[in-house]
This record gives C-alpha cells, sequence and structure tokens, in this order.
C-alpha cells in the first residue's frame, strides 16, 4: 500500500477518534462513540499491517492475537466494579509500550533522542504509577497514603535528575544514560503515587490516563507517525481536562496533583473521638411507609450499588413512588461516586434510568432541604460532613452531597464501616438517619415489595 493511502486511512482513523470522544461526553451518545473509536481503531491497525514499513510480520501477528486474546478475555470476565483498576493497568500498559518503543528506537541508532526520551520519561513513570494505583484500587496494598519524611524533597531531587539526565543523554550520545532514565523514572512513579491516599485516586487515574497519552505523543515523534501524535494528544488532552474536572470536583489544586504528593499533606482518617455513640436501625417496611407518605425523594447512589448491581431496583423504586404514590423522585450523582468518573451515570443509565431524572451535586444539593427522604444507597465519603469540618479527613475540602438536610436519611449499607477514604462518617450517627442494614440490592426489592404489596 502506498503512502498516500496510509496517509488518507490515518487521517480518516483521527476523525473516527475524535467523534468517538464527541460521543462519550454523553451517557446517550457513549455507545455511537464506541463504536466509532472501535472503526477508527480496526482501521488504524489495518492500515498499519498492509504499510510499506512493516517488513516483520510475525512479530506483528503474534502480539496482535497475544494482545487480542488478553484483552478479550479481560472484557468479558472483569466486573463492573473491577473496572477502574482495568483502567489503571490498561494506562501503566500504555505507559510500558512507550518505554519498550523508545528503547528499540535508541537501540536502532534512532536520531530522536528528544522525543524518545520523553517518551520514555513519560511513559516509565505512567508504567510505575499505574502499578501503584492498580494494587492501591485492588486491594493489594492500602489505599491509604504512604508517607515518609523527606519524601518531597526526594521527588524533587529525583525529579531534577530525570531532567538534567535526558539532557545528558540527548547531547552526549550515550545510550546506557537511556537504561539509568528508564530506572530513575520508574522510581519516581512508584513515589508519586504512593502518598496519595484513597479518597485523591480519582484525580491520579485521570493523570495517568492524561500521562500514557502524552507519552505515546513523545513515541510519535520520535517514530514520525502522525496518528500516534494525534491519538496520543487526544488523549493526554482529554486525560489532562478530566483531571481538571476531578480535581475541581475534589476541591484539589491540578499543579499540586502534577507534581505528585498532593494528599500528602493529609492525615489519616479522623476517628470518632471515643463516646459511645449508637445509630437508629431501621428495616424495609419502615421505609417503604415513610417513602410512601414523602413528597420529594431524592436517591443518592454510591459504590455498594455497583457492588449489589442494585441499578435496575433502583429503577423500580422510583417507578413505583411515582406512578402509586405521586413522589417527585430524583437521582443524585456526586462526580467521585464508585470507583471511575461517570461510574454511577454508567449503572443508571445502563438500568434505563431517564437522563433528567438524574442531577449532578451542584444542581441537586439545594433541594435537599426541601426533600423528605434521601436514600443513600451503598454510598458513604460522598455524604461525609467531616469533609467541610475536619482538616484532618483525607477528603477535607470535597464538596459533598449535602444529604443531611433532608427530614429522613436512610443508609442502606451492611454495616458502620466507613468508606473507601477510611473516614467514619458522623451521620450514621445523627437524629434523622435511619440505617438500613443489608446488601443495597436486597434492601430495595423488599422496599420495593412492601410499596407493591400495598
Ligand atoms: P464509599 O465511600 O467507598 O462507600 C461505599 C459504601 O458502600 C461502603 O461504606 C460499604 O459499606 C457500602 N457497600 C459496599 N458493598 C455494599 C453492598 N453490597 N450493599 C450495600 N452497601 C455496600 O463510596 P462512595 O460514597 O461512592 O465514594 C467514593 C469513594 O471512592 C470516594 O472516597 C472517592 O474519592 C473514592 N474513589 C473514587 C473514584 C472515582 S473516579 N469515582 C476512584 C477511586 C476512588 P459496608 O461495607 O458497610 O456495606
Amino acid at each position: 500500500m502506498n503512502t498516500a493511502y496510509v496517509s488518507a486511512t490515518y487521517l480518516l482513523s483521527c476523525v473516527l477518534f475524535i467523534l468517538s470522544i464527541r460521543g462519550l461526553a454523553s451517557p446517550e451518545t457513549a455507545r455511537r462513540g464506541n463504536i466509532l473509536g472501535m472503526l477508527g481503531m480496526a482501521s488504524a491497525i489495518l492500515v498499519t499491517i498492509y504499510s510499506p514499513v512493516v517488513g516483520e510480520y510475525a512479530w506483528l501477528f503474534g502480539a496482535i492475537a497475544v494482545g487480542g486474546i488478553i484483552g478479550t478475555w479481560f472484557a468479558l470476565k472483569v466486573k463492573m466494579t473491577a473496572l477502574p483498576q482495568m483502567i489503571a493497568a490498561f494506562n501503566g500498559l500504555g505507559g510500558l509500550s512507550s518505554v519498550f518503543i523508545a528503547a528499540a528506537e535508541i537501540i536502532s541508532g534512532s536520531q530522536t533522542r528528544l522525543e524518545s526520551s520523553l517518551g520514555l520519561l513519560i511513559g516509565a513513570v505512567a508504567f510505575s504509577g499505574s502499578v501503584v494505583a492498580f494494587a492501591k484500587l485492588q486491594g493489594l496494598m492500602s489505599p491509604k497514603a504512604i508517607i515518609f519524611p523527606g519524601q518531597q524533597l526526594l521527588n524533587l531531587i529525583l525529579g531534577l535528575s530525570v531532567a538534567a539526565l535526558c539532557v545528558f543523554f540527548i547531547l552526549s550520545g550515550r545510550n546506557d544514560l537511556f537504561y539509568i532514565l528508564a530506572g530513575i523514572s520508574v522510581l519516581l512513579g512508584f513515589l508519586l503515587v504512593l502518598p496519595i491516599g484513597g479518597a485523591d485516586m480519582p484525580v491520579v487515574i485521570s493523570v495517568l490516563n492524561a500521562y500514557s497519552g502524552w507519552a505515546a505523543v513523545g513515541i510519535g515523534f520520535s517514530l514520525n507517525n502522525v496518528l500516534l501524535i494525534i491519538v496520543g494528544a487526544i488523549v493526554g488532552a482529554s486525560g489532562t481536562i478530566l483531571s481538571y474536572i476531578m480535581t475541581k470536583a475534589m476541591n484539589r489544586s491540578l499543579t499540586s496533583v502534577m507534581l505528585g504528593g498532593f494528599g500528602a499533606e493529609t492525615h489519616q482518617s479522623a476517628k470518632g473521638g471515643g463516646e459511645e455513640k449508637t445509630a437508629k436501625a431501621g428495616n424495609p417496611q419502615d421505609a417503604a411507609f415513610i417513602m410512601e407518605n414523602a413528597s420529594k425523594v431524592i436517591i443518592v447512589p454510591g459504590y455498594g450499588t455497583a457492588v449489589a448491581q442494585a441499578q435496575h431496583v433502583l429503577k423500580e423504586l422510583a417507578g413505583d413512588l411515582r406512578s402509586l404514590y405521586d413522589v417527585d423522585v430524583k437521582f443524585a450523582i456526586h462526580p467521585v461516586a464508585g470507583r471511575m468518573p461517570g461510574h454511577m451515570n454508567v449503572l443508571l443509565a445502563e438500568a434505563g434510568v431517564p437522563y433528567e431524572d438524574i442531577y449532578a451535586l451542584e444542581e441537586i444539593n439545594r433541594e435537599f432541604a426541601s426533600a423528605d427522604v434521601a436514600y443513600v444507597i451503598g454510598a458513604n465519603d460522598i455524604t461525609n460532613p467531616l469533609a467541610r469540618t475536619d482538616p484532618n479527613a483525607p477528603i477535607y475540602g470535597m464538596p459533598i452531597l449535602e444529604v443531611e438536610k433532608a427530614k429522613t436519611v436512610f443508609f442502606v449499607k451492611r454495616s458502620l464501616a466507613s468508606g473507601y477514604a477510611g473516614v467514619e462518617n458522623p451521620l450514621f450517627f445523627a437524629d434523622n438517619t435511619i440505617m438500613l442494614y443489608g446488601d443495597a440490592k436486597k434492601v430495595t426489592e423488599e422496599i420495593v415489595g412492601t410499596l407493591e404489596r400495598k
């Protein structure tokens, strides 16, 4: 295939990727966006196979087969609740592939040392940072911030060493420096993510996603591959914008995030202060009675909704309250509810909850004061008022859903355990809170059963 056809198909792929990102911006068009992305990737792979630069087909098809089988296996087997760690793993693999391509370029005597070293540096940080993020999300290590004295100074020294080594590597022409650069960059990635506590993981995932994109841009320049440059820039830019949105949601600063260690000033979870506290427990029948007599109910889903797969029964609950009891029902979504950006939107969309019933934090917060019931289902950190009042809490500064302003707050969860950030939630002990202990789906099914039997 001649290069003009290759360039034209690359251009087509880029257009498809841009339309794909556009489609993914809304749940209504996300499916179409996904299909466009798959078409873009398929045409990019096909044209690359037939492009004149490819000479060794055995390796190429071998790699496609191995990657394709692993990817298909993951896509079929991984549960919805494990998607965040899968994203972290894929970000890491993206970074690692940039490292390998940079190494191949240097070994083959390429003169694109600046581009290769940038691809290597960012890719290596994305790789090792993603390994830590994966381990924290998968529960292989504690999600809490790991902090030691002099950590930020060490990160600064490593960062400056990497920058100096990069310059020396480019100017000196010495290839052995490449491996030292790779080693320090990998170490830096580990150290940047270690001090980040559970509550700040949403920002880390999107930052690492951006890093893997920018690494691909470096490699694209090194290989002189326009497609890689454009796609890398799309991933890098959208990851950076997502990071910005996440930092806004968490009330953090993007600069401190990009430099790493931004969770380091926060401490371990604030505990209850020693005094005996009791939480009132109710049952699904009580909850059904209070809800059917309510004028307004706001449903607040969190990570436990995803674990229990309670989204379908939540839709039923909303439908019954409206049709049988004329209750105004709204869904409230916190931007970091669950374990990945848009997690709750995806769940509710899957159950067919209409988009107009779903409200973002800033739209719904003013409505809790006029709500009779806040039905908080498998959510915890996103409602925790310590985010406003306790500077020692790792979630301090994060805007929360102000469910406590509702007349009655139901918390559906299995225990009084804390959420991902490891902070006890004082709302469990508030006068207007009733705990509904149990699995989110089962408890809601019982409420729906009671409502429908009347
Ligand atoms: P969490 O604060 O983690 O609370 C979820 C609650 O669900 C837990 O306290 C758990 O309590 C309960 N739960 C688990 N399984 C359940 C089940 N089967 N039935 C009923 N309840 C169940 O979740 P959240 O409120 O959604 O907040 C999200 C947290 O994750 C934030 O700290 C956020 O920063 C962090 N995070 C978010 C992301 C993104 S991008 N969204 C990524 C990484 C981390 P029990 O064990 O008592 O049942």
